[in-house]
């Protein structure tokens, strides 16, 4: 059982600990910090928490807490972490681990020297759909993984700082390109390096600084891509869809809108909350069974605290996040550059000088294969390759 401390008690805060105390299960949350005493005091009276503060230190010091969960806006992550490094406390923390590498690299260097657990709360790595199709790839379902395809759109975030281009770091990108990039990351391996980004993104709706609609390609070094898309331009509710093509096959994940649950409703009553970001409570619904469990925040705290109780790494880890921070750092190059830009990497865990595999298959001594297919008058055609002049011919 885990004792927690949960900074922040807005959005993400209610969600993690509606996922921790919402069910029957061993760990609870003891202390919580939030910026107004009136949030305090609503969270600690919904999950009857004991231990309500409005000073972040005194939060992570309390000592009725093993752990602490940084749920605080993205200028706050270093800080936070930081102060949980100085007091030697265990530390999980919300996406994007930072607004940008360097602030993301400063986090782990002062938790390794502090000798403190820390892990990634990258929820959409943990949905019960993600890790099943996850394990399909690695057990070679779908061949040799050639593209991923994540998106995240929206109509836009709830709360102010999330459109302050300083106090986030960002726009859409780092807000939800950080999803994307992981879980494409997953899918190719998170062993293989990510070596550059191709990055369009523009401001097209919103009146603010950072982007609100983006699209990106991330090239890996064994040749496969990852692309995310992402905006807050998006009407309909949220869009949270990924695909995963390979040699061998191909896998399309829907997690949000078109999830098989579907309702019609004309509104008259008073409908109230359907789901996150569902724009309209009348006409049809697509409402999600038990969206903590569908975002993965469940799977994702079973993880996290299981790693923390037994010592060992959680599936997404600080590290994690830091190598998603500087994919993003390039994806702001191109988009600025309108190049291809490297990923700087100051450490780097994975393979190195991975080749992308041949695109020679062996037809017969003399020829390549290239593919065979059935024709709809029964002809069975196959293309191939002469090794020696180049041709390309039909065999039939
Ligand atoms: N899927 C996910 O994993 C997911 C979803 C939403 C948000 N998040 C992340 O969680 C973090 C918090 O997002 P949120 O949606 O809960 O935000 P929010 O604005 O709803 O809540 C932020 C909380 O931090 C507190 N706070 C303390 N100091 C503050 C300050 N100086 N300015 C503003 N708030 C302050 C607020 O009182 C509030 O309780 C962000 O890093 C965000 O990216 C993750």
């Amino acid at each position: 059982m885990a004792k927690i401390c949960i900074l922040g008690g807005g959005f993400i805060g209610r969600f993690y600990a509606d996922s921790l105390t919402g069910r029957r299960l061993k760990d609870e949350v003891t202390v919580v910090y939030s910026r107004s005493q009136e949030t305090v005091d609503r969270f600690t009276q919904d999950y009857n928490i004991s231990n309500g503060f409005t000073d972040m230190e005194a939060a992570i010091s309390h000592p009725d807490s093993d752990i602490v969960i940084v749920a605080l806006p993205n200028y706050l992550h270093e800080e936070a972490v930081l102060k949980c490094a100085a007091h030697g406390k265990a530390v999980l923390c919300t996406k994007p681990l930072g607004r940008n590498a360097g602030e993301a690299l400063r986090m782990i260097e002062a938790c390794e020297k502090a000798g403190i657990f820390t892990g990634y709360l990258e929820d959409l790595c943990y949905t019960p759909k993600f890790l099943k199709s996850l394990k399909s790839v690695r057990d070679g379902s779908i061949g040799r993984v050639l593209w991923t395809k994540s998106r995240e759109t929206h109509p836009g975030p709830h709360a102010d700082w999330f459109w302050d281009l300083e106090a986030a770091g960002g726009g859409a990108i780092v807000d939800m390109g950080c999803h994307c990039i992981e879980i494409g990351r997953n899918f190719i391996g998170k062993d293989i390096k990510p070596i550059e980004v191709m990055c369009w993104a523009d401001t097209q709706v919103k009146p603010i600084e950072a982007e609100d609609h983006a699209i990106g390609l991330v090239k890996y070094e064994n040749g496969a891509i990852g692309q995310f898309e992402v905006s807050w331009t998006f009407r309909g509710g949220m869009d949270l869809r990924d695909e995963v093509m390979g040699t061998e096959g191909t896998i399309w994940v829907n997690s949000w809108l078109r999830t098989g649950f579907e309702m019609f409703t004309t509104g008259e009553s008073e409908a109230g909350y359907v789901v996150e970001k569902s724009e309209t409570d009348a006409g049809w619904q697509f409402p999600v069974g038990d969206e903590a469990a569908e975002l993965g925040y469940v799977n994702m705290f079973l993880d996290q605290l299981e790693a923390f109780e037994n010592s060992r790494e959680p599936q997404e880890t600080f590290y994690d996040g830091y190598i998603v921070n500087a994919v993003m750092d390039a994806a702001y190059a191109s988009a600025k550059s309108k190049k291809w830009e490297k990923v700087k990497l100051d450490i780097w865990k994975g393979k190195t000088g991975v080749q992308k595999p041949s695109v020679y298959q062996e037809y017969d001594a003399e020829h390549w294969f290239i593919k065979k297919e059935k024709l709809p008058n029964g002809d069975l055609v196959t293309i191939v390759k002469d090794k020696e002049t180049g041709e390309i011919k039909e065999i039939h």
